[in-house]
Formats: structure tokens, C-alpha cells, sequence
């Protein structure tokens, strides 16, 4: 029998590799190349055909259609029936669409997509398939949450053909696969759960999609490192990928869309787990914000992701450190700026913290990706140190350049207003984002141009 064709795919980025090597060619990563059985000898044979248009020899041409008389998929969105899932899948879920939502075990992926399952079974009839709960148990969490379940199929199998068999015959128009790394296909000897199995089976639940314009919905579980497990070319495969974060001892709980060919990327849906299911958090902002007066280490930002902006507490902790080597640690945004900023305040506020512990958290479970998170990352270090809180309702945003100016971002005037909006009396801002009357609704606008500023500003 001839041997089945193998390759190997590096984990980390995705790429392929005719042969096995140590490093990755294509990302540099260690040890991260796993074989991948691409196809069994008999089932490439037998898929052949299939895949020429058939014995006849016959060949379907693709039509050539004018870009303009193409239906736009903005046209085919269909509500979840959360606004807040809408919001991050770009104002609904596109027909056909494959989306990928991630998340650690636990998070709440299979109450969310069953929610939404249910919640658009009028207008797009779902099968649900379970490969790591019971029907019963999937069954009794929907009754439980008082979903209405007429339109929705369930199914409890995990090989890949079993399910587009069920698929072509029920026909639905959204399927749910819980969870991608159950999944398993035929044509491969590989274990189920292995890199190659899990993209092979995502492989072809993509295709099924495009095919048929039925939308899928894959879950998958994440590694420590925060990736989805399994390689990085499911997330090139498919349409958007979510990622499903929050603290396990809070209720709340954010979607995050890291990829999207129908909306804007980084845009957040807030969620709130309760003994009824996931509730929508529609003014996310007022929720991130400690009650109370402010504590030295605090400082609030006004950060946009996505598309709104959001309020959120920066808190830091500076402290003596016994360590010949004082630690840097950031939650909810990166470790590297952190360090750059704290060099950053030494060399151009001549502040000095190289013998102290810095912490860092950005409250609520929120990640942070943006520049306009530096100078109030800043702010609240220098509150901590001085052991002096921040002026009641004060709020901030800039970046911070490596000479210690203070650099505008994007959407100043919006951010601004979520601030006004939300009864915060002052901002310590970038020049450039401020208006020039020095105030905008009620709020008193602080113009900060170079570090020095904004110490004395916050001073
Ligand atoms: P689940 O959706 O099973 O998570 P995942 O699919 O990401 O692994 O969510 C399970 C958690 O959610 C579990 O810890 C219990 C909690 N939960 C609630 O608090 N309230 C609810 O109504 C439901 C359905 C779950
Ligand atoms: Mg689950």
C-alpha cells in the first residue's frame, strides 16, 4: 500500500514544511513543527474523482459576474438576538459566515452560542453539535435558561462526515461545532484532538459553509499562551475569530473579535454571567469603574477598542523590592511597554523606580491594546509611588514617545465625551487632543505636551 502523504505544520504561525526540522522556517519558533497526515493513500484515491466534477469529466466554470450585481453579505446579517454579540461579529452574523470563538474552558462559549442558537432559530434553523456534553446536558442548560428550542436540532457526534451527512439531509442554516478539538475525520489515521485531525475537520466544515452558505460557528478551546489549540491556520481559514475572556472570579465576561472580514477588529462585546445564562452589559463603561473615591495607584483612561470608547481603571502598585531584580508585571496590557515607560519616567521625569516592584492590572479583565493606554499607565505609577491619589473624577489618555513627549490618538473628541458623559470633571490629555478653549461639556481639559506636564498635572 503507498504511504500516506505527510507534512508538518508549525503550531505556532501556521506555516508548512515539506520535512521535520527543529525551528520553524517560517516564524523562527522552537520546536513547534507537528507531522500532519495531509490525506490516507485510499481516501486521496477515492476523494479524487469527487474533486475533478466526477467521472464524466465534467467541469463546472466558475461565472464571471459584475463586482456591482454581487449580493453583499452586509445585506444577509441576521441578529443573535444579543446586541452585544452583534456588535462584535460587525452588526450580526453574516449567512455563511465561519466564525471562530475561542476561550478558555468554563468562560461560557457553549452558553453564549447556544443562546444565540435558539435566539435566531426563526430565521436560521441550527444544529448543535456537541462533542464534549450530553444531549441531556445540553438539552437541560437550554430549558433551564427558558430558551426557546423549537428550531434547534442537536446532535452529539464528533466525525466530521457523520455530521455533514446529518447536515445535508436537516439542512440547517447554522451549525455549531462544540468544540473544534473533538472533531475528528475519517480520512485521517491521526488521533482525534491532533494537529492534524482538527484542521483537516475544521477544513472541511469550512468548505461545507461555502458551499452550502450555511454559517458555522467553531469553538475552541485556548492554550496557556492564550492561543486557540491546534495550529494558527484555523484562524486563517475562517472568517472572524472572537476570542471569549474575563476574570473567573468576576461575572463579567468579553468578547473580543481579533479577526473579522465583516467588521472592525478589537471591537468588544461585554457580557455578564448570571444564574439565567450570558446578559448583554450594553454601557460597559460604568462597570469597570470602582465605586467610591479614588486610591492612590488609580487612574481611569478612556480607551477605545473597536469602535466606542470605554472607560476603564488603570491601577498600579509600586513597592520596595527584596529582588536584586525588581519585577515588571502587567496584566491586561504588555509587558514590554510597561518597562519602556518606566524608562520613559526615569529619563525624561527623572524618576527613578529601578528598585522598587511595579504591577500593573487594568481592572476588569480587559486587555488593553492601544498607545492612549500609556500616559495613564504613567499616572497611576507615579500615584502609587507618591503614595497621593489622583484628583476626584479626573480621567486620562496619550501615548507616550520614547523622548517624553506626549503624542495625540485617534478619536480624541469621542473619548472626551465618554468621560463628559459619565461625570468625570477633568482629563489630562495630549495637546493635540485637546480642544482649545480648555474645556469640553463641563470637563476641564489639562493640555499635556511633554512628560514634565503631565507630573505636574497630576500633581
Ligand atoms: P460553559 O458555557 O459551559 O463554558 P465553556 O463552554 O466555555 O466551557 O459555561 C460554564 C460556566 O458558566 C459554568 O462555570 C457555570 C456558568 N454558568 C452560570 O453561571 N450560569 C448559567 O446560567 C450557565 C448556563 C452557566
Ligand atoms: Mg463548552
Amino acid at each position: 500500500m503507498a504511504k500516506a502523504r505527510t507534512a508538518y505544520v508549525c503550531t505556532a504561525c501556521g506555516a508548512d514544511s515539506g520535512k521535520w526540522q527543529g525551528q520553524c522556517g517560517a516564524c523562527g519558533a522552537w520546536d513547534t513543527l507537528s507531522e500532519i497526515v495531509l490525506e490516507s493513500a485510499a481516501s486521496a484515491k477515492a476523494a479524487a474523482p469527487a474533486r475533478r466534477g466526477g467521472w464524466a469529466g465534467k467541469v463546472e466554470a466558475p461565472k464571471v459576474t459584475p463586482l456591482k450585481d454581487v449580493r453583499q453579505a452586509d445585506d444577509l446579517r441576521v441578529s443573535t438576538g444579543i446586541g452585544e454579540f452583534d456588535r462584535v461579529l460587525g452588526g450580526g452574523l453574516v449567512e455563511g459566515a465561519v466564525v471562530l470563538v475561542g476561550g478558555d474552558p468554563g468562560i461560557g462559549k457553549s452558553t453564549l452560542l447556544l443562546q444565540a442558537v435558539a435566539s435566531m432559530s426563526s430565521e436560521l434553523p441550527g444544529l448543535y453539535v456537541t462533542g464534549e456534553e450530553s444531549l441531556a446536558q445540553v438539552a437541560g442548560r437550554g430549558k433551564r435558561l427558558g430558551l426557546p428550542l423549537d428550531g434547534v436540532n442537536a446532535l452529539a457526534e464528533t466525525c466530521v462526515e457523520h455530521i455533514l451527512g446529518h447536515a445535508a439531509r436537516l439542512r440547517p442554516k447554522l451549525i455549531v461545532a462544540d468544540s473544534v478539538q473533538t472533531l475528528w475525520t475519517e480520512t485521517l489515521t491521526a488521533a482525534p484532538g491532533s494537529v492534524s485531525q482538527v484542521r483537516e475537520s475544521a477544513a472541511r466544515l469550512v468548505r461545507y459553509a461555502k458551499e452550502t452558505g450555511t454559517a458555522v460557528f467553531l469553538v475552541g478551546h485556548v492554550t496557556k499562551e492564550g492561543g486557540i489549540a491546534g495550529p494558527r491556520v484555523l484562524e486563517h481559514m475562517v472568517d472572524a475569530v472572537l476570542y471569549f475572556e474575563g476574570d473567573s472570579g468576576s461575572r463579567f465576561r468579553v468578547l473580543r473579535a481579533f479577526k473579522n472580514r465583516f467588521g472592525a477588529v478589537n471591537e468588544l462585546g461585554v457580557f455578564a454571567m448570571g444564574d439565567k445564562g450570558l446578559k448583554e452589559v450594553p454601557n460597559p463603561s460604568a462597570i469597570f469603574l470602582s465605586g467610591g473615591s479614588r486610591q492612590p495607584g488609580s487612574c481611569v483612561m478612556v480607551t477605545r477598542e473597536g469602535t466606542r470608547p470605554l472607560l476603564v481603571e488603570v491601577q498600579a502598585l509600586v513597592d520596595s523590592s527584596p529582588l536584586s531584580n525588581p519585577r515588571r508585571v502587567a496584566v491586561g496590557m504588555e509587558q514590554n511597554r510597561l518597562a519602556m515607560l518606566l524608562a520613559v519616567l526615569h529619563r525624561h521625569g527623572g524618576i527613578a523606580v529601578g528598585d522598587q516592584d511595579v504591577f500593573v492590572n487594568v481592572v476588569g479583565g480587559i486587555r488593553v491594546q492601544e498607545t492612549a493606554a500609556d500616559l495613564p499607565v504613567l499616572l497611576a505609577v507615579l500615584s502609587s509611588l507618591q503614595d497621593r491619589a489622583l484628583a476626584e473624577k479626573t480621567v486620562a489618555f496619550g501615548e507616550v514617545g520614547l523622548s517624553g513627549e506626549i503624542r495625540p490618538v485617534p478619536n480624541g473628541e469621542e473619548r472626551l465625551k465618554e468621560a463628559a458623559t459619565h461625570g468625570f470633571k477633568r482629563a489630562i490629555v495630549p495637546k493635540a487632543n485637546a480642544p482649545k478653549s480648555g474645556s469640553y461639556k463641563g470637563l476641564d481639559v489639562v493640555a499635556v505636551e511633554r512628560l514634565a506636564d503631565a507630573i505636574d498635572a497630576a500633581g
